[in-house]
């Protein structure tokens, strides 16, 4: 295989690997695409602190996330269709994820279903789930996941209308794709791609195709889908799900230190602070930026989890800085897929575990679980970083740095 050093160079392989339509699926966010490059560009702005003559020489990465063990504070994000970056792509990331000992969560929307994955993998997966109208199937798709063995439930509250992609609406994005003459064309560019799909008979929706009534076909799957996300979706829904989900729950998509309060308060074991990868509304902030304040808004009251943005091993020790536990990589890992399958996912884990291991010793630090803010050098005006508490401990001028936050 080729030699992958960074998440760079597997996101431009996997750009030749696979076709444009699902490439850019994945390589791109809504409307300007503001929040999806602010979401990388902010955790640039970072600094680390770097310390000497600290004995690092054994070193803890492993942690627990809701409890349950990681070989390290990073997992798997719930991605939709991740079959198209890669015939049973769900499955192969789902190995990798079990082989490096973390956790892999299969989204609603994905190729392949929750009894592949199962059936494929030996360790607990977790499942994602999207709120829908009929909350029949819903009830079935949580019984289904249960049934898998399935630990952890993330519940995705920031989905419930789809922010505009415009690079998916001019490629015509479909799942599978309209066999048109010109896809047909496109598609005979990329020959590895189109042997595994067709070696493959996973190429529709696995959740929801065969399952959902009235949906046996690709056909109806998209009427389906079109109707179904249900607008209506509060926090009496959440309750909902927390009555009939024994296991760990964990809400995504908070981006806003009320709602993570009001999250902290209905049953949940972790959220999530996400914008789901700058995917859904543009303009909002990045999540590095607000993760600090949303840290102060719950302070213990529930785990803390992040996403967006996150490229390297860098990058996760940034956001445990800033306050999280647990981060999730989406992009860095799909790269890792279409670039070259298991062993890509697999390689995307391995550099971020040992860019996070490394920048640890030059911090000087050496168990994952007691990275504190103090692990960052100085915050930046216009970055909504520190808190009032906190900025009392840093020597950056208070009255500016106030002024920045509000
Ligand atoms: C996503 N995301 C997502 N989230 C979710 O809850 N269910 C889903 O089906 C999907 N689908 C999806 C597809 C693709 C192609 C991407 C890139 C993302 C959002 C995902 O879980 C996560 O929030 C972001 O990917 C995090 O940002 P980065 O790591 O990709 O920058």
């Amino acid at each position: 295989m080729t030699y992958f050093s960074d998440i760079e160079e597997l996101r431009q392989h996997a750009k030749r690997k696979v076709p444009k339509m699902f490439y850019e699926y994945v390589d791109a966010g809504s409307w300007t695409e503001s929040t999806y490059r602010a979401n990388c560009e902010d955790f640039a702005k970072l600094h680390f602190r770097q310390k000497v003559a600290v004995d690092f020489s054994h070193r803890k990465l492993d942690t627990k996330l809701v409890g349950i063990p990681s070989s390290m504070p990073v997992g798997l994000a719930p991605t939709g269709i991740a079959g198209m970056q890669h015939a049973d792509g769900e499955i192969l990331a789902a190995r990798a994820a079990e082989r490096f000992g973390v956790p892999f969560t299969l989204s609603t929307v994905s190729v392949c279903s929750i009894e592949d994955v199962a059936e494929h993998t030996h360790a607990p997966f977790w499942f994602q789930l999207y709120m829908m109208k009929d909350r029949g199937f819903i009830e079935s798709l949580i019984q289904r996941a249960e049934r898998a063995g399935c630990p952890v439930l993330v519940f995705t509250l920031d989905l419930q209308i789809q922010g505009q992609r415009h690079r998916d609406r001019r490629n015509g994005l479909s799942t599978p794709p309209k066999l048109t003459l010109r896809n047909l064309a496109h598609l005979a560019r990329y020959p590895a791609w189109c042997a595994g799909m067709l070696r493959t008979s996973r190429r529709s929706f696995g959740n929801i195709v065969g399952h959902a009534p009235g949906v046996t076909g690709i056909g109806s799957m998209a009427e389906w889908a079109a109707k179904q996300f249900d607008p209506t979706l509060t926090w009496k829904d959440i309750e909902w799900v927390r009555q009939r989900w024994k296991g760990k729950l964990v809400l995504k998509g908070i981006l806003d230190p009320e709602d993570a309060k009001t999250a902290a308060k209905c049953g949940a074991d972790a959220i999530i602070v996400s914008n789901h990868g700058g995917r859904q509304l543009d303009g909002a902030p990045s999540t590095i930026s607000v993760l600090p304040r949303i840290a102060d808004a719950v302070q213990d009251d529930i785990e803390l989890h992040m996403d967006s943005g996150v490229r390297s091993g860098q990058d996760v020790l940034k956001a445990l800085a800033c306050g999280a536990r647990g981060v999730y990589i989406g992009r860095a890992f799909l790269y890792g897929l279409g670039a070259a399958g298991e062993a890509g996912v697999t390689r995307a884990l391995e550099i971020i575990r040992s860019e996070l291991d490394m920048t640890m010793a030059l911090c000087g630090i050496t168990d994952v679980n007691a990275i504190g803010n103090d692990a960052l050098m100085e915050i930046r005006p216009g970055i909504h970083l520190m808190s009032e508490v906190r900025l009392s401990d840093s020597n950056v001028d208070k009255e500016r740095l106030s002024s920045a936050l509000r």
